[in-house]
This record gives structure tokens, sequence and C-alpha cells, in this order.
């Protein structure tokens, strides 16, 4: 692939030859057409944003103010790739109170739990190495572990997540190097990963010598039903490593995030992370480590559950009140995201463009599939807009599937 620059006033443009990993990473079509969702007259479902109303804004404010105040000099320094002690150990105390006792030096802090996927793909992968991943899967994931030329392959998944009976098939097949999992209201289809598969899925890692990779940024947003054991929980040899931020518990724009799995995996992580950004933000460490200490999370949390239950729950309403026959849906116990499918012969592609003239918006299936794309689905946010916008937008995207 080769890429023409002319930003700079030169008398010709300059073909620049970039590599090869390029070429396999698309812009893809809808990413275009979801621009417009952005626009403010629509009503979209599309984007993956928590509320903003209920970010802490004052005590994220008021935590930087006193970093500046107290630690100015030292919060503007370099500091160590692995993160700022006292933000580790409140994680570590974090991470014991949900049963993963873990050591400081089992914990590193990252740039957002994408920086985790990519640090992780980047120890483990070289080109040609076979991740497997459940299909539908997070689109960002899929185009790191494609930036890295790795060869995606997938197995199904349920109401119970992915189909970990499908991995010995594929095991048979190929030798498998990672698998990557959001065994939480999984993104995109808000599905979480049941009890039974969670301790088929450690076994079936250690016997076979595979990563685990738990992507948990949804964990902490359950709305129903009980908390199940993580991967990591289950696993004492070695084979898991988890990622958790702050994304969707503070806020997005913080970027902190968290690794923890064994300390040689850690070790590996920091000396590429160490390439990679030298370490995350000082004074977003500092300023979230201040945060915690003053600041009753626990509750902020119980509070984004009871809302995001409530937006969820009014979203399940109006779905069975305005969909056409054979349209059917996820039912998630927490996170972001439900999973729609459309009556036989929809497709999520083509209704886009209609329901963005009605002004409102979600995000097709298609992307999100790393093989044979099922373009019926469509993935919906519920987090991002108030009941009664929730309500509104399903009545307007109902009557654009009532019109075909
Ligand atoms: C499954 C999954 N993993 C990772 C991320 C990235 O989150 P962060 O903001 O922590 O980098 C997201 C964000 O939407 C996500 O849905």
């Amino acid at each position: 692939m080769t890429l023409t620059s002319s930003a700079m006033p030169t008398p010709s443009p300059v073909s620049l030859q970039l590599a090869r990993r390029m070429s396999r990473m698309k812009t893809s079509a809808v990413r275009e057409i979801l621009k417009v969702a952005e626009r403010p007259d629509i009503l979209s479902f599309a984007g993956g944003l928590p509320a903003p109303e209920l970010f802490p804004v004052e005590a994220i404010a008021q935590a930087h103010a006193e970093v500046f105040a107290k630690e100015g000099p030292a919060a503007m320094q370099y500091s160590t790739t692995e993160g700022y002690g006292p933000l580790r150990e409140w994680i570590c105390g974090h991470l014991a109170q949900r049963g993963l006792p873990a050591t400081l030096e089992q914990v590193i802090i990252t740039a957002g739990s994408q920086q985790g996927i990519d640090l992780v793909a980047k120890v483990m992968l070289d080109p040609g190495d076979v991740v497997v991943v459940e299909n539908p899967s997070y689109l960002a994931a899929l185009q790191n572990f494609d930036g890295y030329e790795a060869r995606i392959e997938v197995v199904g998944s349920d109401d119970e997540g992915m189909r970990v009976d499908e991995l010995a098939e594929l095991a048979a097949r190929f030798p498998l190097k990672l698998i990557y999992i959001v065994p939480n209201f999984q993104n995109p289809k808000g599905t979480t990963l049941s009890l039974a598969r969670r301790h088929a899925l450690v076994r079936f890692a250690q016997r076979h010598g595979v990563l685990i990779l738990e992507d948990n940024p949804y964990g902490e947003l359950r709305f129903r039903g009980e908390a199940l054991p993580s991967l990591a929980s289950l696993d004492d040899s070695g084979v898991v490593v988890q990622l958790g931020t702050f994304s969707k518990t503070l806020a997005p724009g913080l970027r902190i995030g968290w690794a923890v799995g064994s300390r040689e995996m850690m070790r590996a992580l920091t000396v590429v992370k160490q390439s990679t950004d030298l370490h995350t933000a000082t004074l977003a460490q500092r300023a979230t480590a201040r945060l915690l200490k003053q600041f009753d999370y626990d509750r902020h949390v119980t509070r984004l559950c009871a809302v995001y239950g409530e937006r969820c729950q009014t979203m399940l309403d109006a779905l069975e009140a305005h969909m056409p026959e054979g349209t059917r849906w996820t039912h998630p116990d927490g996170g972001m995201f439900l999973w729609a499918e459309l009556p036989r012969g929809m497709r999520g592609e083509d209704i886009l463009p209609r329901a963005i003239e009605q002004k409102v918006a979600f995000v097709p299936g298609n992307p999100f599939f790393a093989a044979h794309p099922r373009s019926e689905c469509i993935r919906l946010n519920f987090s991002n807009r108030p009941p009664e916008l929730i309500e509104e937008g399903m009545q307007r995207l109902a009557s654009v599937l009532a019109a075909q």
C-alpha cells in the first residue's frame, strides 16, 4: 500500500510505501456512515459511550487540583513503566475483593484496556500465529490482531457466551497461541460466559498451553444476577492475563487501565510498554490514585449499575413493544450493549442509511464478525441516553423496520 502525501506545499506529491500490515487494516464503510451518526440531531445508539452525566467530573477535577498543589513536580516528571505504586496497590486490593489476590509485581498500569490488548498481542504474536476469538467479537481487538498479522480463527457464541466446546476442533487443526475473550457482558452481544464454560476454558488453556486474554472492561457493571468468578481467579498456572479499566466506571478520557497476570508476563509486558509509550501519563495516574482514596468508588459503581440497569430495561421493553415480528435480541445482565437480529431478509447495513434519515442510528453487526458475517445483526448501546430518548429511538427504529 502506498500513501501519496500532498499536505505540504511540495511541487510534486511524494509516494510513500507503507508497512505491509496497513493493507490488512481497512477502514470500514460503516465507520464513514457512523460519522454522520455523531450529528447532534441524530439519536445514536451506535457509540460505545458511557453516560457523560455520570462522570464524577468534580471529584476528578479536585483530585487533579490536589495533585498539582501537593505533588506538582513529581506529577510532571517521567515515571516507572509499571505504573504508580499507590494506584497499583489500590488495584491489588480491588482485585483481592473479587477473588483474585495479586502482588504488586503482578499488576501494571496501561493506557486503558485497549493498550493491554496491544501489549499482550505484541508480546505473544508473530505473523501467522493463531488467535481464537468468539464470533462476533470486539472490533478494535480484531483490528489489533490483524495489525500483528495474526491468523484469526473463530468459535461460535450463544446466550452463554463463547462456544468453548468448539476449541478442541481448532486445536486439532492449528497450534493455538492466544484466546481473546470478553467474558462479562461482551461487546457487541452483551452476553456472559457461563460458570461451566469458564472452568472448561481455563482447563483447556492449561492443557494446551494457550494464553487466555481476559478483557474485562464491563465486569463491574452488573445490574442483574450474581457475579461469576473471573477466568484469572480460576487459574493457578499463569495462563490468563486479565485486563481492567476505569474507562467504564470513572471516565474513558482518563485512559487508565491495568493488566494482571503472572510476574513473568508482567515483566514481558513492561518491556514492550517501555518501547511503546515509556509509561502511562503520570498526572492521570496520580490523580486517579488520589481520587480513589477520597471518593466512594463502590457507591459510584452501584449508582452506575442502577442507571444502566434501568436504561437496559427501558430498551428491552421498547423493543418488545415496538419491534416487528421476527426481531430477536439478547438480554444482558450488565454492561452497555445488546445485540439484535432483524427479521429475515433485512440487513443492518441497508437499514442504517434509512434509519439515519429518521434520525436514529446503530452499528450494523457485520464488522464484528472475523468470519461468516451475519448481516441481519445490529448492536445497540443503552448506556448513553436517558430512558425517554431510548423509548423514542426504539420507536423510530421500529418504524424504519416496519417500512421495509
Ligand atoms: C471489549 C472492550 N475492550 C476494550 C475496550 C477499550 O477500553 P479502554 O477505554 O479501557 O481502552 C473497549 C471499549 O469499548 C471494549 O469494549
